[in-house]
């Protein structure tokens, strides 16, 4: 016991002597820039500047068609919602809500992803059932529970009678004589969100500006490697390059406290082994993108961690980790440019 205490007092001085009292992980040895770097850029990668598909080549009369569809309340039934209704632009494309109401005022099933970004995902929806933003562009409209037109004719037939849409339409694809068609819109709207790239400082970092990150955020970084998150959320949008189970070790519902049971990906395919298997979410503007989860039902950034690390890698994060992956996490944050984050001038 006196031994004890004559440590602990030779502690107290050596600490006092060596100036105010350092919390534990500011003591830890500085991350190696160079050698952080040149692992995460193995892992994940530079944002790239651009999403093309040459099975719709852009023009900017392209997408300036699609950026007035995108925003017109024209697509919905009874005229109350856009696409950007559900994907507010000026709120990092989504509406913040646990799930979307509809034209009709009925509520749908899922979150409403955002779709920053979404070009790049392997495929669309969070069960993956259409291969790209073109295809993907044409269901909302059509859904009873989303836009509920009732007919692509319908829709056609309101725009065309839309000055506005004469000249864009006309613009956008100037080779054809009738470019009034479902197709021309859903490849107008996809061009436009083409465009909707945002990179970050998290790419800066990648870029060797060693500075472009706290310290916090590059142990972040390495937290979110060394413990495994990188299985599932890997490549430059650190997901959306694969599916996987929701609920390795456990079921999700018992964290999430999701009223539903959403089967994922077996809604699309029925096979077993797709049971509870959902498209692995991008972690580009994260921080942005609340409520959590396919059915967003939690709503803090911290908790979906900690429960990524329970479910998902048997895991009990301690809190300092927890905190660490949420500064690195908001290091994800870019920017929507200006001008699309609102309607285009002439919209009505
Ligand atoms: C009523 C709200 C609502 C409206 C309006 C709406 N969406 Fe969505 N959107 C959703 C929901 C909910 C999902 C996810 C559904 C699922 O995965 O089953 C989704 C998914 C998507 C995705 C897939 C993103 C990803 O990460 O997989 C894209 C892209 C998208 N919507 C674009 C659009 C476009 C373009 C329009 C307009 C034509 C539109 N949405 C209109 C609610 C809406
Ligand atoms: C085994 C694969 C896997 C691992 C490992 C994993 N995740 Fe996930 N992650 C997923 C899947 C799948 C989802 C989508 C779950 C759902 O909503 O249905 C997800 C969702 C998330 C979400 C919510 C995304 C959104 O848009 O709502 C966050 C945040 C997240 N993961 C962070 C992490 C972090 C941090 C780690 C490491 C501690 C991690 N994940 C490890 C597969 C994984």
């Amino acid at each position: 016991m006196k031994v004890n205490i004559l440590l602990l007092s030779i502690s107290v001085l050596a600490l006092s002597a060596c100036g105010p009292y350092e919390p534990e992980p500011l003591k830890k040895a500085k991350v190696n820039d160079s050698k952080l770097i040149a692992q995460a850029n193995s892992i994940f990668g530079v944002l790239p500047e651009s999403a093309p598909n040459e099975a719709n080549p852009s023009s900017e009369e392209k997408i300036l068609l699609g950026h007035h569809l995108y925003f017109d309340n024209l697509l919905s039934l009874q005229q109350t919602q856009s696409c950007n209704t559900c994907h507010d632009l000026a709120t990092y494309g989504v509406d913040r809500l646990p799930t979307s109401k509809g034209d009709n005022g009925g509520f749908g099933d899922r979150n409403s992803p955002t779709v920053l970004n979404a070009a790049l995902h392997m495929t669309q929806f969070w069960d993956g059932r259409e291969p790209d933003v073109e295809a993907q562009a044409g269901g909302p409209i059509l859904n009873p529970v989303e836009m509920a037109m009732p007919s692509e004719e319908e829709l056609i037939a309101r725009l065309e009678s839309n000055p506005t849409y004469q000249d864009l339409f006309k613009a956008a694809y100037p080779e054809q004589e009738n470019p009034f068609t479902y197709t021309n819109v859903r490849l107008a709207i996809a061009d436009f969100e083409r465009q909707l790239l945002t990179p970050a400082r998290f790419d800066a970092y990648l870029q060797k500006d060693s500075t472009a990150l706290t310290e916090l955020e590059k142990t972040g970084l390495s937290t979110f490697i060394n413990e495994g998150c990188i299985t599932c959320h890997s490549g430059p949008l650190l997901g959306g390059n694969m599916y996987q189970k929701f609920g390795l070790f456990g079921n999700y519902w018992e964290y999430t406290n999701s009223e539903e049971h959403d089967e994922g990906r077996f809604t699309v395919t029925q096979s077993e082994g797709d049971r509870y298997m959902f498209k692995v979410p991008s972690m580009r503007n994260i921080a942005e993108t609340y409520p959590y989860f396919h059915d967003g039902s939690v709503k803090d950034l911290k908790e979906a961690i900690r429960i990524m690390g329970k479910l998902q890698l048997n895991k009990e994060l301690t809190e300092e980790q927890v905190l660490a992956l949420e500064a690195f996490l908001k290091s994800l944050t870019g920017t929507v440019p200006e001008s699309y984050q609102k309607a285009p001038q002439s919209t009505s």
